[in-house]
């Protein structure tokens, strides 16, 4: 039984030597990292990879450069890179308010990623360890004793009653103090925040981070979206600190796609190999998607095992497509197909012309995968789909996902909230 992990896997990638290709992005993150104001701004669509370039950031802030060696950029590795502590926090929309992510920063236990854990404090515990295979790679800390008093006591750091901001403040300028300058000797401390575009109230957000940024402290964000106002709504206050750090995330190259998969094969060392053109085929249908990729991926390493075998034939292949036809293969994305479809054979007849419409009308706008009404008129027509307009609410609808958002900027244009979902309806039968 091969295991399905060992090659393929629906989490982000930390592990340097899983990431692959995205050369021009590595360089952005690598300019931003060494450019000593900077902010780091990562956005695209959702399930595009941003979380694992994210990852990887925290890497080479760590000293860690074997990622752009990797990707042949050797020669544009400073000759001293700026080295940083790290922290990385995952934000959700419960959070409301600037101050009340603050608030989530200073009672962070996490023990390797958050920024309680660096705060120096009596009794805690805190020893060096490398996010890596390779001893050689940075280090960061961790936290392996809170200490007696418990995770409250701060010597070092003064909590100032009812003043969060003055509070987050004093932590850092202590942290900075006594662990990047005094223990490790870096250059700075790096705050990551992913998911920040699920923050419910964004007001100002953007001038908090500036203000707290520091040739000592840098931040970094990483959220979906199509430009940077989606992740950050007060972008203008920090323009200036933007000239290295917007880094948009888009879809893989098909060779990139490809290379998943050779990656794979390399990590199962010759116990599991591809067709060539089924390769080719997992990259066509997913659209530069490399979630969908690995997701392919592992039924498919799935379906060898079964049977026995080491090659990823075309059999094999159409075999887990037959799965994902029937609903079978990706349980997660079949229930929001479900959810979205109801009971209703018109509704999925419109889903799947929606999600089939060409994406040639498509092509004059940089960022593919719009949907224009106007087009699924037509479709619905030709294909006797009746009540277009009873039906697509339900689609924007959040109850039902939502599947669809409207586009602001023009009358009767959409797009599919989670592109992956809109590849799986394409490979789903009707
Ligand atoms: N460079 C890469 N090489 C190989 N696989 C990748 C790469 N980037 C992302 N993936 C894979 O793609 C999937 C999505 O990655 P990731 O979680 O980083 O995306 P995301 O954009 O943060 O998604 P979300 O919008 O859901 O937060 C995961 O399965 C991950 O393993
Ligand atoms: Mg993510």
């Amino acid at each position: 039984m091969l295991d399905p992990e060992t090659g393929f896997t629906s989490d982000v990638i930390t592990d340097v030597n899983r990431f692959v290709g995205r050369a021009d992005l590595i360089r952005s993150c690598m300019q931003a990292l060494n450019s000593p104001t900077s902010l780091i701004a990562i956005y695209g669509k959702r399930g595009v990879g941003k979380s694992s370039l994210f990852r990887q950031i925290q890497q080479m802030a760590l000293g860690d450069y074997t990622l752009a060696e990797n990707a042949g950029l050797k020669h544009e590795i400073p000759l001293k890179t700026r080295k940083y502590l790290t922290v990385f926090y995952t934000c959700d929309s419960l959070i409301n308010s600037g101050e009340s992510l603050l608030s989530r920063l200073i009672n962070d236990q996490d023990d390797e990623d958050g920024l309680l854990r660096l705060v120096p404090d009596d009794g805690k515990e805190i020893v060096e360890f490398t996010r890596a295979k390779e001893v050689s790679a940075g280090a960061d800390l961790k936290v392996v004793n809170w200490g007696a008093k418990g995770i409250e006591s701060t010597k070092y750091a003064k909590v100032v009653p009812d003043d969060t901001v003055q509070t987050f403040r004093n932590f850092l300028s202590s942290i900075v103090q006594h662990q990047v300058k005094k223990r490790m000797g870096r250059d700075g401390l790096l705050i990551l925040l992913d998911e920040f575009d699920v923050l419910s109230d964004k007001k100002g957000l953007g001038s908090l981070i500036k203000s707290l940024s520091s040739k000592d402290v840098k931040f970094g964000i990483c959220g979906i979206g199509q430009d940077l106002t989606d992740v950050i709504e007060d972008h203008a206050s920090v323009e200036r600190l933007l000239e290295q750090g917007a880094i948009h995330v888009r879809p893989m190259p098909n060779t990139e796609a490809i290379a998943v998969i050779d990656k794979a094969e390399e990590l199962y060392s010759g116990d599991l190999t591809f067709d060539v053109d089924v390769k080719r085929e997992i990259a066509e249908v997913s659209q530069g998607y490399p979630y969908f990729v690995q997701m392919i991926g592992k039924s498919c390493v799935t379906k060898a095992s079964q049977k026995g075998v080491s090659v990823i034939s075309q059999d094999i292949y159409r075999e887990v497509l037959g799965d994902i036809r029937n609903g079978v293969a990706f349980p997660t994305l079949e229930s929001a197909y479900q959810k979205a479809i109801g009971t209703s054979e018109n509704r999925q007849m419109l889903l799947h012309l929606l999600a089939e419409q060409s994406e040639q009308t498509t092509l004059f706008h940089e960022d593919v995968g719009r949907i224009f009404i106007k087009h699924a008129r037509k479709d619905a027509e030709d294909f006797d789909v009746d009540y277009l307009d009873q039906n697509l609410p339900r689609l924007l609808d959040r109850k039902f996902g939502p599947v669809l958002r409207r586009i602001p900027e023009g009358q009767g244009i959409y797009e599919f909230i989670n592109p992956v979902f809109r590849l799986y309806v394409r490979l789903r039968a009707l």
